[in-house]
């Protein structure tokens, strides 16, 4: 059957990602998780003190950095190396989220990024999610969905995930950090987050992912369906 690719963009904390993986694991497809990316050059940033103002400080940094995806043969989900290192936790840490929008604002960053994820869709059977996804890095896929929910419902779900893992993260910082990248991916020169014109709005603010996964993939089914574009 014909291959695709799936884009999934929106604010932070909708489901994106846990859209991404369970639609990927059905169609069998590869998920890639964009803002992982991002994350983890912010990560190298961090580490390293590069200040990401600093053109030529931000250009020697990037040409340091080695980023890619392995397959956990445990969980069978995809997670991140950065320079053969697994980051895929350490960088959901709120320190790397208070800094990662103020460094996906930087060009050099987001061309080295971009075209890194370009590269990933060349295979097809893909679904990727972030901000851009749809409108810059795959502006052609044949599926494109905007997922969003409301911002309470987001700043719960992703209390609640960070919270399990540290209990001295508050509901206050979370909103807060929500808020705040919110903005600044929006509002970013750019490719900033918003809706790619003939992307599908699917809110999912009173669906269970299982749920929203359902929808998601009638969307495939539809889309599927109809002839095919040479
Ligand atoms: O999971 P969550 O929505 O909190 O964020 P993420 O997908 O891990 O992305 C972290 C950050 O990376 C976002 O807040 C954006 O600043 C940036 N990002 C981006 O600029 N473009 C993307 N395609 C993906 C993420
Ligand atoms: O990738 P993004 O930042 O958009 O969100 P996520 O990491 O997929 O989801 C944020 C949190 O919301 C996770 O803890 C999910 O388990 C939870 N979630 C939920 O409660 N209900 C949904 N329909 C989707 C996600």
């Amino acid at each position: 059957m014909r291959k695709i690719i799936v884009t999934i963009d929106g604010y932070s904390s909708c489901g994106k990602s846990t859209l991404a993986k369970k639609l990927a694991s059905k169609l069998h497809y590869k998920y890639i998780d964009s803002g992982a990316m991002y994350r983890a050059i912010t990560l190298y940033f961090l580490r390293n003190r590069i200040d990401w103002n600093d053109q030529s400080a931000v250009d020697n940094a990037i040409s340091n950095i080695e980023l890619h995806f392995e397959v956990n043969a445990d969980t069978k989900q995809s997670e991140i190396f950065l320079n053969g290192e697994n980051v895929e936790y350490v960088i959901r840490d709120l320190v790397v989220a208070e800094k990662v929008s103020e460094v996906a604002a930087v060009k050099e960053v987001r061309t080295f990024a971009v075209a890194a994820q370009q590269k990933l869709g060349d295979a097809k059977g893909i679904v990727m999610d972030g901000r851009d996804i749809g409108t810059t890095v795959f502006p052609n896929a044949e599926l494109k969905i905007f997922l969003q929910a409301d911002p309470a419902i987001r700043v719960t779900r992703r209390f609640k995930e960070l919270h399990e893992k540290n209990p001295a993260v508050t509901i206050e910082e979370v909103k807060h950090n929500l808020e705040m990248r919110d903005y600044i991916d929006s509002n970013r020169e750019i490719s900033p987050l918003r809706k790619a014109d003939d992307a599908i709005i699917l809110d999912n603010t009173d669906l269970s992912p299982e749920e929203t996964l359902n929808k998601a993939y009638e969307l495939v089914l539809t889309m599927k369906s109809r002839p095919h574009k040479a």
